[in-house]
């Protein structure tokens, strides 16, 4: 039941070998390894946010389900999507633009024909509840008179060769250089060629191809012997230095750049290539996957291998990137993608369409209630990222976290937690392990997820509340107004839960603009009754209504009343 975590706090390229030892051989000089060692997981990984810092509150909007594929172009046919997740009653907050959005895949840049209005663009999602996300990439075209261009030729920065001229390489615009974001002047360059861009509406930003990609190479990167030169705290050193790096260094100087253009709204960017330390300016995503059940299988271990390594803010692309989903496989990776802390999914160019409505009628059904669920677990979920901006812990569990000691629960893979009070279990786990004591099958929106051929079960740990908000096809018609408390009596009849909630955006959190509250259900003289407790903040409204669901073994007890009485719920 004992813990520990092992840090190489190194950025020059490494192998790890994980067996008897672990053993790291590094091509840089020495470097600090430190070891966290601790009583239980959860100390680990609450030691490693103290170390490396841990996220900020994301907007509330970027815990909703994300539609995206390679691409989304003309803009008649992004509002055209944006329509049909509406009328089609498919939960949803964000659409996103990938690079056929660009003039020439020019970044910053708009298609003169596809994309003539981007703010009018915006403008219609908004209107409609979405959110748009919009992809920047590191590599810039090298031509005359493109203003990226000029403006970062006026201050050198871009990272360089061996012999010390401009580094050239082929990304998606063809000839393209890439800035040496260790400088700090090009960091706030970078930043600063957000306002304009971020000025259309554009409400998140997509920094895909950082580590960096480029084609046309045999290990598709730049050379290990570029230049990089640093500057205060930064040493000059070659690329191999700071390979692993570069992402995460393109992602804090775009967060930056995205703060000061939006001063009063927290900032979204999702990466491809991040670093420990990382998840404090950016979501993570697993990159290109297949459309295969191997691969959807494999985006557990992923998940949770990235939460783990300090990124709670993570998932696959749901549905598969490359290839195309067949139905089947489609409603297995909507029904669980429904439980990733990012809830994105995506395809490639020349692929079938992979929305939730492309495999028919059952297939979309099964999506419309996956993502259901999702969105009446907002306020649970949001709690968790709260928890994990407040101590590091992450949102999506392996299902040891629940009890270290049972060493059966150790490889366990298949099967995790959300948190520490829901355990998920996809329908083709076949050896999942599930931790000891009456974990509860649980239904989340009324669905029958027991014999159902999609959804994963969730299960509901003995002594949790879960709190549910009412359905809703958008966060922006998120509220607290209603709440529904699943309760899961443990063996001495007692339960508890706690909420977290705010305005799902803004600051205002930050000067007391929110509520923490607790909930207790606890038996006396055989009478089991709920109260509430304000931990923190503002006590929510007296006449919140609060259903109650008592999970028992057979069968679930609806109750109700107001949040400021005490609610008997089992006599
Ligand atoms: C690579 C990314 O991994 C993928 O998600 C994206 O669609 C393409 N680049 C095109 O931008």
């Amino acid at each position: 039941g004992k813990s520990f975590g092992v840090i190489a706090d190194n950025t020059w390229k490494m192998e790890i070998s994980l067996g008897e030892r672990i053993t790291f051989s590094s091509e840089g000089p020495a470097f600090r390894v430190i070891v966290i060692e601790k009583d239980s997981p959860q100390e680990v990984m609450k030691e490693l946010g103290k170390l490396t810092g841990t996220i900020e509150l994301p907007p509330i909007w970027s815990l909703g389900f994300h539609q995206c594929r390679y691409s989304y172009y003309p803009d008649e046919r992004v509002k055209s999507l944006a329509d049909t997740m509406r009328l089609k009653n498919i939960p949803c907050d964000v659409i996103w633009m990938d690079i056929d959005y660009m003039q020439d895949f020019k970044i910053f840049t708009f298609d003169s024909i596809h994309f003539p209005d981007p703010k009018e663009t915006n403008d219609y999602l908004h209107k409609n509840d979405f959110k748009s996300v919009w992809m920047i990439d590191p590599g810039i075209k090298a031509e005359k008179g493109y203003f990226v261009y000029d403006s970062g030729e006026k201050i050198n920065a871009w990272v360089q060769t061996r012999n010390d001229s401009v580094f050239l390489g082929k990304v998606w615009p063809g000839d393209c250089v890439f800035p040496d974001f260790t400088q700090s002047k090009v960091s706030k360059w970078w930043g600063g060629l957000y306002q304009n861009f971020m000025a259309n509406g554009v409400d998140g930003v997509w920094n895909d191809m950082n580590e960096p990609a480029v084609f046309e190479t045999e290990d598709w990167t730049m050379p290990d012997s570029n230049k990089h030169f640093g500057g205060e705290n930064i040493k000059n050193d070659i690329h191999l230095r700071y390979h692993n790096v570069y992402g995460m260094m393109m992602v804090e100087s775009s967060r930056k750049g995205i703060i000061k253009s939006n001063p009063e709204k927290r900032p979204f960017v999702l990466t491809r290539s991040n670093f420990l330390g990382g998840h404090r300016y950016a979501a993570t995503w697993t990159g290109d996957n297949n459309s295969s059940m191997k691969h959807l299988k494999q985006s557990i271990p992923m998940s949770l291998n990235l939460s783990l390594s300090g990124q709670p803010f993570n998932g696959p692309d749901i549905g598969g990137f490359a290839g195309n989903a067949t139905p089947e496989l489609y409603a297995h990776w909507i029904a669980l993608g429904a439980f990733y802390p990012f809830s994105r999914a995506h395809s490639t160019k020349g692929s079938i369409n992979q929305e939730p409505w492309s495999f028919g009628e059952e297939v979309e059904t099964v999506s419309r209630e996956a993502l259901q669920r999702r969105y009446r677990l907002l306020p649970y979920l949001y709690t968790l990222f709260w928890e994990s901006a407040n101590t590091g812990m992450p949102v999506m569990r392996p299902v040891f976290f629940n009890n270290p000691a049972e060493k059966y629960l150790r490889t366990e893979q298949e099967n995790f937690l959300l948190g520490s009070d829901l355990l998920i279990v996809p329908k083709w786990s076949e050896n999942g392990q599930i931790p000891s004591g009456n974990w509860r099958n649980v239904s989340i929106n009324g669905e029958k997820s027991q014999n159902h051929k999609y959804h994963p079960d969730v299960l509901i740990r003995p002594g949790a509340i879960v709190p549910l908000c009412n359905p809703i096809l958008s966060t922006n018609s998120f509220s607290l107004d209603t709440i529904t408390l699943l309760v899961s009596l443990d063996t001495n009849l007692y339960a508890k839960g706690i909420l977290y909630s705010d305005l799902g955006e803004g600051y205002g959190y930050q000067d007391g603009e929110f509520s923490l509250i607790e909930f207790y259900a606890e038996t006396q003289n055989g009478i089991t009754s709920l109260n509430t407790k304000t931990i923190d903040g503002n006590s929510i409204p007296n006449d919140t209504k609060i259903n109650i669901k008592l999970i028992l073994d057979s069968e679930v007890i609806n109750l109700s009343g107001v949040i400021e009485e005490s609610i008997v719920i089992k006599n």
